[in-house]
Formats: structure tokens, sequence, C-alpha cells
């Protein structure tokens, strides 16, 4: 693997060592104060960047809590316009669940609004809005949510890693933009700048043989990132904060906007030599974190255990209603003519005169009547069939769900699945939370466009 330290629009400068994501434990209630902010988002010889920050932090502020206690977090809008928090991949009340016009009004400037649920379930989540998504997250706004498990695995250091990708003019502020057709009708809103923790690269000092996990958190709104390692044992743990039943060793991680993985991973480089990870992107692979290694060696652990489940529901497959999800759309494929938006058939240059260029189940946007109604209790089978030509990550809300592999093998739990073009995946999850839940693509380009549908659960 031949790596390159990335260079941002002509100047490169180290980052700072930022290795450790030590958080804020919020037992009695933590304030995320949405507002403009300004950081030094790009390297030193540039002028910071403004951004919508939480706490004025990018990723905002890391909460921290212990399974099974309360998550009690009070949201203050200094911004604009209207917002909330979305809760990203937890199994919580309906109305905690952020989403305006559904499940709460929206918080106008000024505003606050109070989130108070227990935290069911272990494993790293994030924050976000869901208001105005593509601008709102874009600008910063999102912060990880970890959940510790009551016996965690015994490591040398808990990191996180939050990736995201922005598009930034030459002078370093956040291009705007939010309302171009051809990010929404193609691969979403890629950017032009990357980074780790908000910093161009990390740096830090491992020992050999050290045990590291970390937490990997993409929040970027269009970008799949594609990792590699350099002098490190990695092992995958855990997605989308689910433990994996088996913890397999990995030579790559790819990972999805929204999704989380969970690595552990072991120092294998010698003293005085380098841990990297990478990212693969099309034209060169670059240096996204970078270890030295130095000091006393750690003795050599054995090969990790999964981390202790959650409790999940059993999902029964037999006899299970399935709803077929067809996606449609996007540049070179194209709506069909007809489809529905708000209420009425429209044809596919109306639609995009209206800003939309894609559809589940011949619908745009989001219906007044769910795509799903699901009785509580029961399993449901959606295979989704991607008709268009761009990758989409696909996202319920409230629960989460395991693909259904060949032979009616169960996968892993996930709570966003990347369903490539072409390709039928199909989920399973049980109607075990009731309230009205979003079903979107997780490309704010394309759930503003078309791909935002809901299921409900009675
Ligand atoms: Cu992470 Cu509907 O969102
Ligand atoms: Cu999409």
């Amino acid at each position: 693997m031949r790596i390159k330290r990335r260079y941002f629009l002509g100047g490169a400068a180290a980052a700072p060592l930022a290795i450790s994501c030590a958080g804020v434990r919020a037992d009695d209630g933590v304030t995320l104060a949405a507002a403009p902010a300004e950081l030094q988002l790009a390297p030193a010889d540039y002028a910071p960047t403004p951004v919508w920050a939480y706490n004025g932090q990018v990723p905002g502020t890391a909460l921290r809590y212990r399974r099974g206690e309360m998550l009690s977090a009070r949201l203050v809008n200094g911004l604009a316009q209207g917002t909330t928090v979305h809760w990203h991949g937890l199994r919580l009340p309906n109305a905690m669940d952020g989403v305006p016009g559904m499940t709460q009004g929206i918080v106008p400037p000024g505003g606050e609004f109070d989130y108070w649920f227990k935290l069911r379930d272990a494993g790293t989540y994030w924050y976000h809005p869901h208001a105005n998504s593509l601008e709102q997250i874009s600008r910063g706004l999102a912060g990880v949510l970890v959940v510790e498990e009551d016996t965690p695995p015994e490591v040398d250091h808990d990191t996180t890693l939050v990736l995201d990708d922005w598009r930034m003019t030459e002078n370093a502020a956040i291009h705007s933009g939010f309302d171009n057709r051809h990010d929404m009708s193609h691969a979403g809103r890629l950017g032009n700048y990357i980074t780790v923790n908000g910093l161009p690269e990390l740096t830090g000092e491992l020992r050999p043989g050290a045990r590291l996990r970390l937490r990997l958190v993409n929040t970027a709104t269009a970008r799949v990132f594609r990792l590699r390692f350099d002098g490190l044992r990695v092992w995958q743990a855990a997605l989308d904060g689910m433990p994996l039943a088996d913890v397999a060793e990995v030579s790559e991680v790819v990972i999805a906007p929204a999704q989380r993985v969970d690595l552990l991973v072991d120092v294998a480089a010698a003293a005085g030599e380098e841990a990297l990870i990478a990212s693969v992107e099309r034209d060169a692979t670059f240096a996204m974190a970078i270890y030295r290694v130095n000091g006393a060696a750690v003795a050599t652990r054995e090969v990790p255990a999964p981390l202790p489940p959650n409790n999940m529901p059993d999902l029964t497959l037999k006899d299970a209603p399935t709803v077929p999800l067809v996606i449609e759309g996007g540049a070179m494929r194209g709506l069909p003519d007809g489809a529905i938006w708000q209420g009425s058939k429209m044809d596919v240059r109306a639609l995009a005169e209206a800003g939309q260029f894609w559809a589940f189940n011949g619908i745009a946007g989001v219906p007044d009547a769910p795509l799903i109604e699901a009785d509580l209790g029961e399993t449901l089978r959606v295979p989704m069939t991607n008709r268009t030509a761009f990758s989409h990550a696909m996202h319920l809300h409230g629960t989460h769900f395991r693909e259904v592999l060949p032979g009616g093998v169960l996968g892993p739990w996930r709570d966003t699945l990347l369903v490539d073009p072409g390709e039928t995946r199909e989920i399973a999850f049980a109607a075990e939370n009731p309230g009205d839940w979003m079903f979107h693509c997780h490309m704010p380009a394309h759930q503003m466009s078309g791909m935002m549908n809901w299921i409900r659960v009675s």
C-alpha cells in the first residue's frame, strides 16, 4: 500500500495530537447549543471555517453514558432556522426521535427542547439535526454518543474517529449551494476535504502491542469511506452500535454515511515504526491517522472475544409480511412518469421543477400514508431493489434490522445499509417500537429530493 500525506488546497500542516475523545458524562443533563462558530478545520495557514456546531465543537460534544442510564439533553437553538436533534440508531420512545412534523414540532430560533430517554443498548451512536439536514449536517452539526457496556472489553485506549467530508471553498469556507440539483440527482454532496475528529489528520503515539477500541463514525453526507491499515491487526466487533456474534479479522473496512464500525485493534508495528489508518480514494490512498509506535511493548493479548450482545428481539421470517421497496430515479435512469408527490401524479419535468428526483415505490417525498403499517410485535421483510445508478444508505428509525442473506440466514444487526446500483438487499425487522418512524436514504441530498418515507408501528 502506497500512502500519501494529505494535501489541502496547496498546503498541509501537521495536526495536533488528539487521539482520545474523553467525552462529557451527562448525568445531570447536558446542553446542546446549536449555533454558528468558527473552527480551524483546515491546516493552520488557512483562515478558520465558519461552521454550525453543537457547543462550539465539530464534532459536537461527545456524550458518554453507561447502558441503562437516562440521557437528558436540552437542545438550545442558536441558529437562524428551525432545528431538532435526532438520536441516530437508538431504540427510544417515538416522541424523542427528533423528526419535525412527525414526532415533535420544529424548534424555532431561540427555542429549546428537552430530550430524555433511557439508553437500552450499549454501542456507538451519533446525533444530528433532522431539519434541513443537508445544510445543517454539512455545516458541522453532528456529535457522537457512546453507551458503554456493563463489562466493556479490556483495551488500552477507547478512541472515537469521526470521519467527515467537507465541500470547501479556496478560503476554507463551507461551500453553500445546498440546492444543487446535480448533487441531488447524482451521488449527493461529495466534498473536497476530509477530516478526522475535525482535523486534517490525526497523529499520536502508541506502544507496541497496545490494544485499541476504535469507534468509527461516518458523519459525511455522501462519501463512503474505504479504510486500510498498516502496522495494525484489526478485528470488526460491532456494526452500527450492535455487537457482532463473531469477531472477524479484517484488512479493509467500508463505512457508508451514518454507519458506525467498532474495531478492536492491536498494534503490530514495532517500536520506531508507524501504524496507519488510511482512506482509499479514487486517485490515491491517504493517511487519516498516523501513530508513532514507541516505548515498552504491551504483552500481546488473546484474539478478542465478541462484545456483550444487546437484548434484541427475535425475528420470525416464516409467514412474515413482505413489502418490496423499489428505489428509482436520479440521473441516468430517471423516474417513471406518473410518480406521486404530495398526493398528485406528476410528470418527470414537474417533479424536477419541484426538486424531486427519486421515488420509493413510485412516491417521492414524505407521503400522508405510511409506506408500511405494521402491527406491534410482528416481523416484516423488506426487499429493497435499487434501480438507480447510485448507491444509497438506507436507514430505518426506531429499531435495528438484519439483512436476510441467501438461504434465509440473518446478517448482523444494522440501522443503515448501503445498497449499490442493481442490487436487491432484503432486510427484516421486528415492529417492536410503537410510533411513526422515518425510512430514508441517509445521503441528505437524496433524502430531500425524494428518498424519504415512513412506517407506522401500532
Ligand atoms: Cu441519522 Cu433519519 O437519520
Ligand atoms: Cu441515496
